[in-house]
């Protein structure tokens, strides 16, 4: 009889069953987004966002409601962004015989190249070529879209802008201001703006920026022990495998919680069992699995260290080695010459803009957990 396959998936859309908790948020936000509210959804790298939205836009779907999803880092240019927004409103809102009436009065005013294909139902758009095509002009018609067509077509429709922290990135404040006048007058459209880089979309937030009190903040936490605890020792039993307590307690606290590590040392660990046939899993087992990530991982850490500047590798090796609590101790910046606490917070800063930590409930942690380990075994 052939393997299950591997039941822990990580770097993927995580779909039902295997979805670990998060009902209070996702229930929270399909009523929002059913209610046509416009919400933020924050949370560090791999924490579970998209996996939330795309489950929310799947319940929406089964009440008639029509899903757009977009990925906004997916994009090189604004003016792709915008045709990509607008294939895909118009995809979601068709069949085309509902919407080409009003596709030809848009086309009026905008003018642009758009294909149906009547045999697939594809839709495509252009709005115009060339690197000096300027789409600034047109991008409120292409953001007013979603209202112009639920209006017209009498349906409602959910919306989510993925990695909408890079917004900024194609066309500063205006495209933030465009998107928020034609947003705010869309009362059948529920828009989620899912955003990693905490402190960037805080910025993205903050008063004198158009989204200021826009809509709602939503935080995702992370997933309680608990409930992973009972995902993981369920997957192991049904394949006759056990995983003891500690050796529990060991996966969850190597993957820091942060859910894509979990479900990644949790993946490598359901292969080594199947390798050597192993029952009955422990703490010890986690650890082999977790070293062999880590010696995989070594010629990037190596790479990236060299990069690090001699204060930011202090920094990082206080922090791996004491937790985050100790940067403020004066025993710890003495012990690892960190120098004064300014140059302390600088250095975290600069860590923190290129991804190495991020903020959670206030503290610094690494967005890769594997790499404090790493870390330490390296100044050993
Ligand atoms: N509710 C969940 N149940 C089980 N696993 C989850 C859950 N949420 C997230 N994960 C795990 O974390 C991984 C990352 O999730 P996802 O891509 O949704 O996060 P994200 O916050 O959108 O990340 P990024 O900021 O990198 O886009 C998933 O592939 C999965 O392994
Ligand atoms: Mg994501």
């Amino acid at each position: 009889m052939a393997a299950p396959e591997n039941p822990f998936v990580f770097g993927e859309i995580i779909e039902e069953p295997n979805f670990v908790n998060r009902t209070s948020e996702l229930d929270q936000l399909v009523r929002d987004l059913a209610d046509g509210q416009k919400i933020f959804l924050l949370s560090p790298r791999r924490f579970g966002k998209s996996s939330l939205v795309a489950l929310a836009l799947f319940k929406l779907k089964k009440r008639h409601i029509h899903t757009v999803s977009i990925t906004v880092s997916s994009y090189s240019s604004y003016a792709q962004f915008l045709e990509k927004f607008a294939e895909k409103v118009l995809r979601a809102a068709g069949p085309w015989d509902r919407v080409k009436d009003w596709v030809t009065r848009f086309g009026r005013s905008v003018k642009p190249d758009i294909n149906y294909n009547m045999t697939t139902g594809d839709v495509s758009v252009s709005l115009g070529k060339g690197p000096g095509f300027d789409p600034t002009p047109i991008a409120p018609e292409v953001f007013a879209m979603p209202g112009e067509l639920t209006k017209n077509a009498g349906l409602r429709m959910a919306i989510c802008l993925d990695e909408f922290q890079q917004i900024s990135e194609f066309n500063g404040g205006s495209v933030e201001n465009a998107i928020r006048n034609q947003v705010q007058e869309q009362r059948e459209v529920g828009y989620v703006f899912a955003g990693s880089q905490p402190s960037l979309m805080k910025e993205m937030l903050s008063a004198n920026r158009p989204f200021h009190r826009a809509g709602p903040l939503m935080f995702l936490d992370k997933i309680p022990a608990a409930d992973w605890k009972d995902f993981i020792t369920r997957q192991f039993r049904n394949r006759g495998r056990t995983l003891d307590d500690k050796g529990l307690e060991t996966l969850l606290q190597i993957a820091d919680l942060i859910p894509y590590d979990v479900q990644r040392i949790a993946h490598e660990l359901w292969d080594y069992a199947e390798l050597k046939d192993k029952r009955e899993l422990h703490a010890s087992d986690v650890n082999s699995v977790t070293d062999s990530l880590v010696a995989g991982q070594s010629t990037y850490y190596e790479l990236l260290w060299e990069q690090l500047s001699v204060r930011q590798r202090a920094t990082l090796q206080a922090l791996a080695e004491q937790g985050p609590g100790a940067l403020y101790s004066q025993a710890v910046l003495t012990e690892f010459r960190l120098g004064p606490a300014s140059t302390v917070q600088k250095a975290l800063h600069s860590l923190d803009s290129r991804d190495i930590l991020d903020r959670y409930k206030d503290a610094y942690f690494f967005l890769d957990p594997l790499f404090p380990r790493w870390i330490r075994e390296k100044a050993s």
